[in-house]
């Protein structure tokens, strides 16, 4: 078994993002990102800055927007629209979640798709299901690259993504798919759930539930991917995999943290060099 290193892996696309950035600013483009983060949510707070602290090293511009708690649909709306028409803002994010108060579909919706680096957009969306994409949603994107540091080919391959969120799992099984896995998906309403995963080669946990993929559930030889960013017994951050038991069963696996979680943030810099390049006619 080997331990998918998503620290060196994150660490070599922001080395090539950067190298990028540096000849795109010899032509006198810069990458800029604009953040919103509503609220005091304490996790989004952390991303934040994490997207900060990436744009810095890669050498964008960026520009956070700490928004109240209090703050109105119109008003978001107001500065979504005032980014969409600037030209030194090539990407918007808007961190998720949004206070209850606040439509997250009309934000998204509102951001024009040239700047949509989550590719969170109906749009951006539409175009990852027919294969013709600008952005790839961070974290599948990130996730395939780990997959493809293994050395292993997905073409054949029987993948299973347990979970079927936007954000993760329905775009995870499309980029899956794209590369010739033949794909399945699995959710809370599944029935017979270890039998199904215990057929993948490659098995992607994004449910949300602390060590819930056991050693049983696994088969011999697989990859592993754990999404989750959870909480154990003791308070401690672990994953939605078992990972002492499941580790000595499979091929590759990815630790919690180290894994999965530092290349999310890469990709979004590798999509905010793409919106750079399309909005300046260099791709
Ligand atoms: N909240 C959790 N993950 C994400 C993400 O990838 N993008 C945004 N905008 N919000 C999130």
């Amino acid at each position: 078994m080997a331990i998918i290193d998503g620290r060196a892996v994150s660490k070599s696309v922001r080395e090539r993002v950067a190298k990028e950035t540096a000849l795109l600013k010899e032509k006198g483009i810069t990458p800029g990102l604009a953040v919103i983060i509503v609220g005091d949510d304490s996790a989004s707070q952390v991303y934040v800055k994490n997207k900060e602290k990436a744009c810095e090293e890669v050498g964008f511009y960026s520009e956070k927007y700490a928004l109240p708690a209090s703050t109105t649909q119109e008003e978001l709306n107001a500065l979504v629209e005032e980014l969409n028409n600037r030209s030194d803002i090539n990407g918007i994010l808007c961190q998720l979640p949004l206070p209850a108060h606040l439509d997250d579909k009309e934000v998204i919706n509102l951001i024009n798709p040239i700047k949509d680096v989550d590719a969170f957009h109906p749009i951006s969306v539409g175009a990852i299901m027919i294969g013709d994409y600008k952005f790839l949603p961070c974290t599948p994107a990130g996730i395939m690259e780990l997959i493809h540091s293994t050395g292993v080919d997905v073409t054949g391959k029987k993948a299973v993504v347990m979970g079927r969120s936007n954000i993760v799992g329905k775009p995870m099984a499309m980029l899956l798919l794209h590369e010739n896995a033949t794909v399945e998906i699995t959710h809370s309403k599944t029935e017979n759930l270890a039998e199904i995963t215990r057929e993948a080669d490659i098995l992607v946990a994004a449910i949300g539930k602390a060590k819930f993929v056991t050693a049983d559930m696994v088969k011999e030889g697989a990859i592993v991917i754990d999404v989750g960013m959870d909480r154990d017994e003791n308070g401690k951050l672990c994953g939605d995999v078992d990972f002492d038991s499941v580790a000595e069963k499979c091929s590759f696996i990815t630790p919690v943290p180290g894994g999965v979680g530092p290349m999310t943030i890469s990709m979004l810099m590798q999509n905010t060099l793409t919106a750079a390049k399309l909005q300046n006619n260099l791709d």
